[in-house]
């Protein structure tokens, strides 16, 4: 659709609505709608690119360009605007929240331009907007660590058995490899390759929406998991969904239904557990490879092994030295031991390297008593914290469930 700056010409049609952008009107039929002009400002932005995810800072700008606002400002226009377009109601979805990046408008839209009135025009078939498909998927690791290997067998399953699980435990990688898998088969499927995330959905009835939403159809019926099924149809795609566990039993319905009625649907899921359907095959992903338990290990050791290499990028992106010593090697390899290779509690801890330095971390995975380690501000909050219990077990913080990062290693 349009670029940053250029308007909607004519009405854009979704549901029963039609957006005027140059009018700066909403209607329902033929009823005008009160709508604020923030909430106004911030529908046409996110119509101007449906089917694309908009971030939160693109549509601050836009819709505060002189002023610097804060994120809950937008979330109540965008909760406003729900609210208005019933969104949600009796399955219908226009905006999604793509957690932490954006939202996304992702009802079917017409549009008409000016010259032929009042007739709204199919925008083109959307299994022909390539471009909404890459805006789809996260963007992968600019450097991700140790799994090429994992990548190419991942992928040739993928093509040859059609649905695969990459299970494993939380903060392991699951995610990381699932969006480098999609990006690497991207051209295979001409694109047609969906992300959802799962993890933010409440409801697992809401699944097939937001499988419907990301697919960019509107789910309306009594039986939904026939009706995404026969949409896909015969059509070659590649659907991703991360995060099943926590809706795991609606997840693999889903999943098992596409695979066995879509002949050309590929599944690819993440879940801490497997899906256990007809027509799973489970991929177990396992922690970075880190050094043996030796004393005498030196720089050049250590650092061929991934769960090194990923505590030194984000130590050294904490603001540490970007030079291992042969001292601090064992102890490097120590601290990747007692986290077991796990890369999210690798990049917590490594992230405190600027200010505890290598010893400090180590001495502080050492100590009995309850830690907090703060991750990225940014980061999902089931990614946020890394706890050290008073059992001694490492723990990664994930909503209501503790995740054992360390198994049962109390001292
Ligand atoms: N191979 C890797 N190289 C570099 N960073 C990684 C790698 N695998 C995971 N990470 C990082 O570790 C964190 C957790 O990874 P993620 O894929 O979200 O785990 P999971 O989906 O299993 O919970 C993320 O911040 C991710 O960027
Ligand atoms: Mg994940």
């Amino acid at each position: 659709m349009d670029g940053e700056g250029s308007s909607t010409h004519g009405a854009v049609s979704f549901g029963p609505f039609r957006l005027f952008a140059a009018e700066r009107q909403l209607k329902k039929g033929d009823e005008p709608l009160q709508l604020g002009g923030r909430a106004l400002d911030t529908l046409i932005a996110l119509v101007e690119r449906a089917g694309e995810v908009v971030t939160q800072r693109e549509l601050i700008s836009r819709v505060w360009p002189d002023v610097t606002v804060e994120e809950a400002n937008l979330r109540y226009h965008i909760a406003n605007l729900r609210k208005v377009l019933g969104d949600g109601r009796e399955g219908t979805r226009y905006i999604v929240t793509v957690s932490g990046r954006g939202y996304s408008f992702v009802a079917p839209v017409t549009r008409s331009t000016p010259q032929s009135s009042s007739i709204p025009q199919p925008l083109p078939p959307r299994e022909a907007a390539v471009s909404d498909r890459l805006h789809r998927l996260p963007p992968k690791l600019t450097r991700m660590i140790g799994r090429d290997d994992t990548i190419r067998t991942l992928s040739a399953q993928l093509m040859m058995w059609r649905f695969v699980s990459i299970v494993g435990a939380g903060g392991i990688g699951k995610t990381t490899v699932a969006i480098s898998v999609a990006h690497a088969l991207l051209d295979g499927f001409d694109g047609a390759v969906f992300f959802v995330d799962l993890a933010a959905l409440i409801d697992a009835k809401l699944v097939p929406t937001a499988v419907a939403s990301a697919l960019g159809f509107m789910l309306q019926t009594e039986d939904p998991l026939r009706s995404l099924a026969a949409f896909i149809g015969a059509k070659k795609i590649l659907l991703v969904l991360d995060n099943c566990e926590h809706v795991i039993d609606i997840a693999a319905m889903l999943a098992e239904r596409i695979v066995s009625e879509a002949p050309q649907a590929h599944v690819l899921t993440t879940s801490r557990e497997a899906l256990r359907v007809e027509g799973e095959h489970v991929h177990m992903l396992y922690a970075l490879d880190c050094p043996p338990e030796d004393r005498g290990l030196t720089a050049t050791a250590v650092l061929p092994y991934p769960a090194v290499q990923l505590f030194i990028e984000r130590a050294v992106a904490s603001g540490h030295g970007t030079v291992l010593s042969d001292i601090d090697a064992p102890v490097v390899a120590t601290i990747c031991r007692r986290l077991d290779g796990i890369a999210l509690a690798i990049e917590l801890a490594a992230s405190r390297a600027s200010f505890l330095g290598i010893r400090g971390i180590a001495e502080l995975l050492d100590n009995r008593f309850s830690l907090v380690w703060h991750g990225r501000r940014t980061a999902l909050p089931r990614h946020q914290t890394l706890k050290r219990c008073s059992t001694g077990a490492i723990t990664c913080s994930r909503r209501t469930k503790r995740l054992s990062l360390a198994g049962s290693r109390s001292s």
